[in-house]
C-alpha cells in the first residue's frame, strides 16, 4: 500500500486564509449565499486541509487510482478506528463490531429504519443538529422531544422531564456528544446517568460522536460505551474523521456496535440500499486517523483562540447576547431573544449585516431566538464577520 509519503510538518499560518480561494470552493459553505455576505454557518471549517491528506490525495490521482475500492474491512480502517478510540479514549472496541458507511446521518437512518419499530418513540434532545429532527419524521418515528436546559453553567439534561417523557413505546435515545449546537461535552455523571435510565427502560442510544476530537480542554470527551459492557451493549456508536479533519465532502464515516445482534440487524438491509464510499474518503480517513493529529493539535490550539476572541468580543460588543462558550465543537450558540430584533436573528444578520448563520428555528424546540455561529476561520475573517453584527446591533433601533 502506498502509504509512506515523505512529509515533513510544517507550522500552517491559519490567520492567512486567502478568501479568493474559499470563495473558489465549490461547497455549500461559500456557494449558498452572494459574494458580499460571509459565510459563518455550514459546520465545515475554512482551514486548509492537512498536508499528508493532500499529498495523498494528489498521488492518488497521478497513479489514476480511483477504480473500485478494495472492501474497507480489507483495508483496515475498522481496526484503525479502534486503535485510534483505544489510544484516545481508552476504548477497547472490537473491530469486528465497526462498519464503514458513507456519512454520520445515514447513519441515524438506518438505525432508526432497522432497530425500531414503526411509531416507536425516539427522544431527541433539543436543540439539536436539525437532521436529528428530520430523521425521525422521514422514517415515520414518534419524536419524544426532551428539552435540555439552561442553567447559570451552560446546558444540562433535564433527567426529570426525559424519565417522564419516554413511555413504554420509547425504543430509542439519539444522543449528541460533544452536543451541536450548544457545544456541550458531557461528564461522566451525566453519562451514568443516561446510560442507567436507557438500561432501566431497555432502549437503544444511538451516539452521535462525530465531534469527539473537536474538544478544549480542561473538558474530555467520553464515548458512552466505555461505560460499561451493559450500556455499551445497546449503543450504537457513529463518528467518522470528516468533521474534525474537515474534509466531509469525502464522504467516509463509522457505525460501531456494542452488540452482534443490533449489527446485524443494521446490516440487514440490501448492500446496495446501504452504498459504499469512495476510494478517496476511505484514503484520506486512515491518514487522518494515523498521521493527522499534528494538524488537528494545531488547529485545535488556534480554534481554542477564537473560542476566547468570540466570548472576549460578545462581552465588550454585543452584550444583548447571552453565551455559554462551548466546550466542544467550533460551533457558538448565541440566545439573541432580548435583543428585540423583531424578526428571527439569522435574517436580521444577514440583511442588515451580511453574515450568514445557522437559523436558530431549525435546531428545534429551544432554538427560537438563537444563531448558530462557526468559528472555524481565521482571526480575521471571524473579527470581520463579529464587526458586522455588531454594526447591524448599532443601527437597529427597536
Ligand atoms: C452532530 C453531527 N452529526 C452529523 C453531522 C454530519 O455528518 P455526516 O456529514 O457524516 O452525515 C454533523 C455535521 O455537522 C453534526 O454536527
Amino acid at each position: 500500500m502506498p502509504r509512506q509519503l515523505n512529509y515533513n510538518a510544517r507550522a500552517m499560518n491559519l490567520d492567512d486564509l486567502d478568501l479568493n480561494r474559499l470563495r473558489a470552493t465549490r461547497g455549500e459553505k461559500w456557494q449558498t449565499y452572494p459574494e458580499d455576505v460571509l459565510p459563518l454557518w455550514v459546520a465545515d471549517m475554512d482551514f486548509p486541509v492537512a498536508e499528508p491528506i493532500r499529498e495523498l490525495l494528489r498521488e492518488t490521482f497521478e497513479n489514476s487510482d480511483v477504480g473500485y475500492p478494495l472492501n474497507p474491512r480489507r483495508e483496515g480502517l475498522p481496526s484503525m478506528f479502534a486503535a485510534r478510540m483505544q489510544e484516545r479514549f481508552g476504548w477497547d472496541l472490537d473491530p469486528a463490531r465497526v462498519e464503514v458507511i458513507t456519512d454520520v446521518v445515514q447513519g441515524l437512518y438506518v438505525a432508526l429504519l432497522t432497530l425500531t419499530a414503526e411509531n416507536a418513540g425516539a427522544v431527541v434532545q433539543t436543540p439539536v443538529y436539525p437532521p436529528f429532527l428530520a430523521c425521525v419524521a422521514d422514517v415515520g418515528r414518534r419524536m419524544v422531544p426532551n428539552e435540555l436546559v439552561r442553567g447559570e453553567s451552560g446546558y444540562a439534561i433535564d433527567f426529570d422531564a426525559l424519565r417522564a417523557d419516554m413511555d413504554a413505546e420509547t425504543e430509542v435515545l439519539l444522543f449528541c456528544n460533544p452536543q451541536n449546537p450548544t457545544g456541550r461535552v458531557f461528564r461522566r455523571e451525566e453519562l451514568e446517568q443516561l446510560a442507567e435510565l436507557a438500561i432501566e427502560r431497555d432502549v437503544v442510544i444511538i451516539s452521535d460522536e462525530i465531534h469527539a476530537d473537536l474538544v478544549h480542554a480542561p473538558h474530555r470527551h467520553i464515548p458512552l460505551a466505555t461505560l460499561g459492557p451493559e450500556v455499551e451493549a445497546r449503543t450504537i456508536t457513529l463518528n467518522s474523521a470528516t468533521k474534525a479533519f474537515n474534509i466531509a465532502g469525502l464522504r467516509c464515516s463509522i457505525a460501531a456496535f456494542g452488540s452482534a445482534s443490533l449489527q446485524n440487524r443494521f446490516k440487514s438491509l440490501p448492500r446496495h440500499v446501504l452504498g459504499g464510499i469512495g476510494t478517496l474518503g476511505l484514503a484520506a480517513t486512515e491518514l487522518a486517523w494515523t498521521r493527522g493529529q499534528p494538524w488537528l493539535d494545531e488547529v485545535l490550539a488556534y480554534l481554542d483562540g477564537n473560542r476566547a476572541f468570540l466570548a472576549d468580543f460578545l462581552r465588550r460588543e454585543l452584550p444583548g447576547i447571552r453565551y455559554h462558550a462551548p466546550e466542544g465543537t467550533y460551533l457558538a450558540w448565541m440566545d439573541c431573544r432580548e435583543l428585540e430584533l423583531g424578526r428571527e436573528p439569522h435574517a436580521f444578520f444577514l440583511e442588515e449585516g451580511r453574515v450568514a448563520l445557522g437559523r436558530g428555528r431549525n435546531f428545534g424546540q429551544g432554538g427560537e431566538g438563537f444563531v448558530r455561529l462557526n468559528f472555524a476561520t481565521s482571526r480575521c475573517i471571524l473579527t470581520e464577520g463579529l464587526e458586522r453584527m455588531a454594526k447591524a446591533m448599532r443601527s437597529h433601533a427597536p
